[in-house]
């Protein structure tokens, strides 16, 4: 440790070149050492390499000493050691340029905050904001100085595993929360000791991924890019993030990354964006794979010249010192992106301070890790959605009341903490298991049962068919010992009230974990449905724990009440509790619709009225629209909105509380233009949002500015226009509920 200090006051003599404050004077001092270094030096500050193993860091030793590397991204394996070690070695190399390092903040870091689709139902950006900040300090902590958060993938097909990471099917809303997001990550100066840069990503379109499949190609018009891909990067690039990440997926038949018009004219020209671009995980060398870029080379060439600066896992650009030698690439471009990543080192403040935050050997801060648990505890009671309620909740604490706890996730820790957390690094388990919370809940009065019932994690039964080919078994149910039907109805007929925990296991959602069917894994449904069949008439409550929309109408229509709580991280399984036991009131909102069956997909609520629009609906299913669309969501008390109207530059409601109790309600705007000659727009686009805490008998009149800024879309050529004209607005607690009102826009 000695050694590393000493090294720490000689290196920071060496780097005062490019470590001042004011950009002419950075500008000129980032061109000079540009200037200075050699070839591969440069490439190396396009390279970004992975760190798995001790052997990794072995191997990447030597060539960090030459200066032939610029980042590293963890990948979940960070370590204090490694990082210092490397550090040090780069700080030897000749140009003395810091190493950046990098991982996945995306809910959290030590503290595991609900997942985004969850956050997102908030309805309350400062919460991402806030989130956001956690997880910057923790991750500083730990040595980060930049996070590939947010994403910002407008989604809506919940089949994608990746609908977990971001906030639903709405893209301005999507906008609000990336740059909530990017705001608590950097704050004003990413470089302080409790910021890192954000990375807004995937950029663009890779939610749309063909069929829920990961990494695929997405198919959508110009109409579709312009409005509902990259606002929330506009959003966020807005808010100031530093870098952006490129998506895995094509547009247009081409690997976005690949994609010069997307990549740099989209992106620099048409949304301004100044910083930095990292590549997706081996994305460079998987344009080969695609069967875009003939070999490496070429797919170096193409990623690089087509805007995308560094590297991430694959060594492609190595290729272009051959390139450039042969003169097939201009130096130049090599050197725009080299000082690219020379800006975001200052802006991170690796010059000045490379080492990680606080100084090694400090102790770690305990007050704050409190302060952000009871904030993920904040967070994740005001995520959950509150989607049926029959009278049956809240339950009353303090009363005799026996309750059932069933289900695989009612004792279970690991599954809560959501899809991008529970790895080596992270906090693999939530304090708290919903068996816990509920028994905190009940006070040591009523009683407990807890059955587990069945597994979350169980593979689907495959059989083989007469030609030797695997296919579904749909005859023959998942192989899970652990199923207790009996234990089950045993627990349930002793209770006055029986809660469902059910969900989807951890490794089923997130990346790379699509699915084609929207139901709890395993033999969840099985369970509940036998059990419910069993014990007759009794009170239901049913939590589905999830990272994706689930669509089970059959536990709707049996249950009394539903909570739609998605991962909700450390405080998940306390929020539920609260919430079921009314020491806390449900308050979030649907930003995803969820559907009654998975051959509905897509389902979401900004979709056109088309030419006949009572017609072309399926036949074999009465069932329309969603089953709970966006923004929808219950609460304890009732709201009544009246006095809907516009009000010279504004539209205006008065929003009631009609009920016997406080609650609160997220008031929400929506816009439909009429007759757009541009093309077609949806029946209704969210444009605004408040969301008020009122008293049993009070109300509060509710204001959204009409400007071009609301009213308004993206032309096929990026513009924003807003046209006059005849527009409706709602003023409503969903998406699907309220009239219009019409006025002219002139
Ligand atoms: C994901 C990114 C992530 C990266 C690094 C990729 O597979 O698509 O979202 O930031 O890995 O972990």
């Amino acid at each position: 440790m000695r050694d590393v200090k000493a090294l720490i006051a000689t290196v920071l003599v060496g780097l005062s070149l490019v470590a001042v404050a004011g950009s002419g004077e950075t500008e000129r001092e980032i061109a000079e050492l540009v200037a200075g270094m050699s070839v591969r030096e440069k490439l190396g500050q396009l390279k970004q390499g992975v760190l798995y193993t001790r052997k990794d860091v072995d191997c990447y030793l030597p060539i960090v000493r030459k200066g032939e590397v610029g980042s590293f991204i963890f990948n979940e394996t960070l370590k204090r050691e490694w990082r210092d070690e490397l550090q040090k070695a780069a700080l030897e190399s000749p140009r003395r340029i810091p190493l950046s390092f990098a991982d996945n903040i995306i809910h959290g870091w030590r503290t595991n905050f609900p997942i985004p689709l969850a956050l997102s139902c908030s309805f309350e950006p400062e919460l991402f904001e806030e989130m956001a900040h956690v997880g910057a300090r923790e991750g500083r902590e730990a040595g980060l100085d930049w996070t590939f958060g947010p994403m910002c993938d407008t989604a809506r097909d919940p089949r994608w595993g990746r609908v977990a990471e971001g906030c639903g099917e709405d893209p301005w809303l999507n906008g609000v929360y990336a740059a909530a997001q990017v705001r608590g990550f950097q704050g004003e100066d990413a470089s302080a000791p409790d910021r890192v840069a954000a990375c807004v990503k995937h950029y663009c379109g890779y939610s749309f991924s063909m069929g829920g499949h990961d990494y695929n190609d997405a198919d959508f018009s110009e109409w579709s890019l312009r409005n509902l891909h990259l606002p929330p990067f506009a959003a966020a690039i807005d808010a100031g993030a530093l870098t952006v990440m490129s998506g895995f997926n094509t547009v247009d038949g081409v690997p976005v990354l690949a994609s010069r018009r997307i990549m740099t004219d989209m992106l620099r020209g048409g949304l301004g964006f100044r910083g930095m671009v990292v590549t997706d995980y081996n994305a460079v060398i998987q344009t080969v794979t695609w069967g875009l870029a003939a070999d490496e080379r070429e797919a170096a060439s193409l990623c690089l010249c087509a805007g995308n600066d560094v590297e991430m896992k694959s060594t492609a650009y190595d290729t272009l010192e051959r390139e450039l030698a042969e003169g097939r690439l201009d130096e130049t471009v090599i050197d725009e992106a080299v000082k690219r990543v020379l800006r975001f080192k200052q802006a991170v403040g690796l010059f000045r301070r490379p080492w990680a935050i606080p100084e090694p050997d400090a102790e770690p801060r305990r007050r704050e890790d409190a302060e952000a648990l009871a904030l993920a505890r904040k967070c994740a009671v005001r995520s959950a959605v509150l989607v049926k309620n029959d009278g049956v909740l809240p339950l009353a604490a303090d009363s005799d009341i026996r309750v059932a706890l069933i289900g695989p996730l009612a004792e279970d820790r690991k599954t809560f903490v959501g899809c991008w957390a529970g790895m080596e690094s992270h906090g693999p388990e939530v304090p708290e298991s919903l068996a816990d919370a509920v028994r905190r809940a009940m006070g040591g009065k009523g009683r407990l049962s807890v059955v587990r019932g069945c597994s979350t994690n169980v593979k689907p039964p495959v059989a083989k068919r007469d030609d030797g080919l695997p296919v579904l078994d749909r005859e023959s149910v998942p192989d899970d010992a652990s199923f207790d039907l009996e234990g089950a109805i045993a627990a349930a007929r002793e209770a006055d009230v029986v809660i469902f925990a059910l969900g989807e296991a951890l490794d089923w959602t997130g990346e790379n974990a699509s699915r084609c069917q929207l139901t709890p894994t395993g033999r969840q449904l099985e369970l509940f449905e036998k059990v419910t069949s069993a014990i007759g008439k009794k009170r239901i409550v049913t939590l589905l724990i999830s990272g994706r929309p689930l669509a089970v109408p059959v536990v709707s229509r049996r249950s009394d009440a539903v909570f739609v709580a998605f991962h909700g991280g450390d405080g998940g399984a306390f929020a539920l509790a609260d919430l079921i036991f009314g020491k806390a009131s449900p308050s979030g909102r649907l930003t995803i619709s969820v559907p009654y069956d998975v051959s509905q997909i897509p389902v979401f609520y900004n979709a056109s009225v088309t030419g006949r629009p009572n017609q072309g609906h399926y036949l074999d299913t009465p069932e329309r629209g969603a089953m709970y669309p966006f923004g929808f969501g219950l609460t304890y008390t009732r709201f009544a909105y009246s006095s809907v109207s516009i009000r010279g530059q504004s539209a205006v409601a008065r929003i009631t509380n009609t009920g016997t109790r406080p609650g609160e309600e997220v008031v929400q705007f929506y816009i439909r233009q009429r007759a757009c000659s541009e093309g077609v727009r949806p029946k209704r686009e969210l444009r605004g949002f408040r969301k008020v805490r009122l008293d049993p008998g009070e109300s509060v009149l509710v204001e959204f500015p009409l400007d071009a800024k609301t009213l308004g879309y993206y032309d096929r050529s990026g513009n924003w226009r807003c046209d006059s004209g005849i527009y409706d607005i709602f003023i409503a607690p969903d998406s699907v509920s309220g009239t219009g009102v019409q006025f002219k826009w002139e």
